[in-house]
């Protein structure tokens, strides 16, 4: 049987999310080439595709057995035959980078067999690394993060783009609205990764977002496993790491009321 080493691989994956993170700050002195892509709001940069780029050069070059999936589309054809996947988001938060250079992150994570097996998102400008290998505890630089504790949704802070409340014809429209309601505060940064990092180490208390991809939370869900986080569709149902849906991730508690007393009751 093969073995992995996942420490070490974390820790491989550490320097590069480190090395790129220092080509990022670096093209912000410099003019970056920006184009949209599914719509005017869908931003990718010369930055995103050279990142993505670097991770799958080392990858290929330390674990040429191993599949690679990434926002970009240098994913490797029947990457969902292979048994250990890199699922990388190079920035996570492009507006954010672009338009405020600050908010922004690499999403990196290793999945075996389906079992997400190391998680890193590096908020790259105020240095901040969230990291875990599955069983070994998540930290924040060196700081490990501590089981997540209930919270009524009435104390709850939640993370929420404001733009999912404004289609009228979708279905989960009033429930959302009644769920910022009843929530003591909402926020939006724009980075899914960094907002699901952000319920991870207790900063928010929830995080929705009705779309997302595997590289916005692939990540994120190793972190919220190793502090007892919950995650799920908005409607409550298992989410499939290899398939665009979408997503609530939040503390125990909070993520059983929410779906109990918001999502199925209405
Ligand atoms: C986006 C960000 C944003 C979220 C979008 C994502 P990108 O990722 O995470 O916060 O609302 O759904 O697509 O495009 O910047 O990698
Ligand atoms: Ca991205
Ligand atoms: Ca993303």
């Amino acid at each position: 049987m093969e073995q992995f080493d996942w420490l070490k691989i974390k820790q491989m994956a550490i320097i590069w999310v480190k090395e790129a993170s220092n080509q990022l700050k670096a093209s912000l002195l410099e003019t970056i080439q920006v184009e949209t892509k599914s719509s005017p709001d869908d931003l990718v940069t010369e930055m995103d595709r050279k990142i993505e780029q670097y991770f799958l050069q080392k990858i290929q070059t330390h674990f040429p057995s191993h599949a690679f999936l990434g926002e970009e589309g240098m994913s490797d054809e029947g990457y969902f035959n292979n048994d250990t996947i890199w699922i990388i988001d190079p920035i996570d938060g492009t507006t954010n980078f672009v338009h405020q250079q600050y908010n922004f992150a690499i999403s990196v994570a290793v999945y075996h067999k389906g079992e997400g097996k190391v998680g890193l998102i590096y908020d790259v400008m105020n240095d901040e690394l969230y990291h875990a290998v599955a069983g070994e505890g998540a930290y924040k630089n060196e700081e490990r993060l501590e089981k997540l504790t209930s919270v009524d949704v009435n104390k709850a802070i939640l993370g929420l783009n404001a733009r999912w409340l404004l289609n009228h014809t979708r279905r989960y429209q009033p429930f959302l609205i009644n769920i910022v309601k009843n929530v003591r505060g909402i926020r939006s940064y724009g980075s899914a990764a960094l907002e699901m990092a952000y319920v991870a180490s207790g900063r928010l208390d929830g995080y929705i977002s009705l779309k997302l991809s595997p590289w916005d939370f692939a990540a994120a869900l190793v972190l919220l496993n190793e502090v007892g986080g919950r995650y799920s569709t908005f409607y409550g149902e298992p989410l499939a790491i290899l398939k665009s849906s979408s997503v609530f991730v939040g503390k125990p508690q909070f993520h059983e009321a929410i779906i109990r007393e918001f999502v199925h009751r209405s």
